[in-house]
């Protein structure tokens, strides 16, 4: 099928090449200009395992092609997926759909002959109907259905081809069987097919982050618990993980969630209901103790190293929100850098997807390019992104400090042997 992606960002970008590689035409738009040549010198603007090469594969195959030219793609093709960003309104809850606006004004000034227009990008409940109005209103022949996505960046070419479910929605429901055959090599690998309507396909991608979210936050917080009560929280993970109506994902206690998606997603939902007249108290509350998070971690951090944090020298490992990406967004990093930082800490991380533009302006922090030079000179450790290169280091040998103290935030040691080995180790709801 011929296809083309708006929006070349960690969706359009991911699922565009998968769908060229499962033998699609596709088209990749990007207003960026930057990130179209960059795709087009065979480099990819996004680190995500194993995507370059694909990129290059169906590139080299003339199914994957890249251009700022939103109008030959859109007459190019038969699908247009919209795959922009949907972020929060800065101080408040509400979703900006201003880029997905613009989406479809150009939509529907570019369109000739009939199109189906899918929605990957994460919109409030009602966004296709108003989106539906605005293209009758043009007189413009066309067939909106919402396919929200539910990748995950670090193992997205991973989720793209083998997803647990595929979520359709739509008021027509001829195009059902075209959405089926467009994904037919992952149904046939296992992939759950789900039709609803439009509204509820919307919907489901809210509700099923606003879960995980809940998830997490209340692992969390069980986490404050089992510190001040003696028990292992891995235990709890463990125990409760092991009835199969809750399911052992998503209860690794941690840092505060981040991410492009749950926080965003979270307060889209609550804004939403809002409009509906509903009251997600549950969700306000998971979003407040969520932002309490950071302040906890950094509580924490001054009881490890005293209410003086002057000239402490802290390093950080790992600064993304999640292994095996370089995406920022919303990562406990962003609040704990830049308050360690104003507190006269002298700060400096360490993370394998390279240096990061939003800690270039903070006071006192540097970023260095290995383990080693970043540790061996640290008061303080803080492991924040479990990095598999984080997992098993020999703290020993890489740090000069014999004081030195490890937080760690993503429990990744066993309690026990970081005693045997005299370090002072903190982690996250366990007794250290
Ligand atoms: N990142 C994820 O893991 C993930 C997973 C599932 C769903 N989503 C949802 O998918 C959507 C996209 O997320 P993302 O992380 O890929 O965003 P992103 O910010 O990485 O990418 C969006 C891209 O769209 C481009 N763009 C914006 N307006 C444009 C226009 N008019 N024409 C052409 N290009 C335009 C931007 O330049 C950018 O490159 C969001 O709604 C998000 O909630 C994201």
């Amino acid at each position: 099928m011929k296809l083309c992606m708006i929006g070349t960002g960690y969706v359009g970008l991911v699922s565009g090449t998968c769908f060229a590689d499962i033998g699609n035409q596709v088209i990749c738009v990007d207003k960026d200009l930057k990130k179209i040549n960059k795709l087009n010198s065979g480099i990819s603007p996004i680190y995500e395992p194993g995507l370059e090469e694909l990129i290059k594969k169906n590139f080299l195959a003339k199914r994957l092609s890249f251009t700022n030219n939103v109008k030959n793609a859109i007459n190019a093709s038969d699908i247009i997926f919209i795959c922009v960003g949907t972020p929060t309104k800065k101080g408040t809850f509400e979703v900006d759909l201003s880029f997905i606006n613009q989406c479809v004004k150009e939509i529907l000034k570019y369109s000739k002959k009939r199109k189906i227009i899918v929605t990957k990008s994460t919109v409030p409940v009602g966004t296709g109907d108003k989106v539906e109005k605005l293209l009758k209103k043009k007189r413009k022949l066309f067939t909106l259905i919402s396919n929200p996505e539910f990748l995950r960046e670090g193992e997205a070419i991973r989720d793209f081809r083998f997803p647990d479910r595929i979520i359709i929605g739509s008021n027509e429901k001829k195009v059902f069987n075209i959405m089926k055959k467009l994904y037919s090599p992952l149904i046939s690998k296992g992939a759950k097919f789900f039709t609803t309507s439009r509204r509820g396909a919307e919907l489901i991608k809210y509700a099923s982050n606003a879960f995980l979210a809940t998830k997490i936050t209340y692992i969390n917080e069980l986490a404050n618990l089992c510190e001040k009560c003696g028990v292992d929280i891995e235990d709890i993970s463990l125990g409760i993980g092991l009835d199969s109506r809750i399911g052992g994902r998503f209860l690794r206690a941690g840092p505060a969630y981040g991410g492009s998606c749950f926080p965003k997603d979270t307060k889209g939902l609550v804004s939403a209901s809002n409009k509906f007249k509903v009251d997600l108290s549950l969700v306000k509350t998971v979003i407040k103790s969520n932002e309490n998070r950071v302040n906890l971690l950094i509580q924490r951090v001054h009881k490890i190293l005293g209410k003086k944090l002057k000239n402490k020298r802290i390093a950080f490992l790992g600064v993304t929100f999640k292994p095996n990406t370089d995406d920022m967004r919303d990562s406990s990093s962003l609040k704990m850098i830049p308050y360690l930082s104003k507190k006269g800490a002298k700060l400096s991380y360490y993370d394998p997807s390279g240096e990061k533009n939003e800690f270039k302006k903070i006071k006192n922090c540097s970023y260095k390019t290995n383990i080693k030079s970043n540790c061996h000179n640290a008061d303080l450790i803080i492991i924040l992104t479990e990095w598999d290169e984080f997992k098993s280091l020999d703290f020993k040998k890489i740090v000069k400090n014999t004081k030195v103290k490890i937080y760690d935030l993503r429990n990744l040691y066993n309690l026990k042997d970081m005693k045997k080995n005299k370090l002072k180790y903190y982690s996250v709801g366990r007794s250290s």
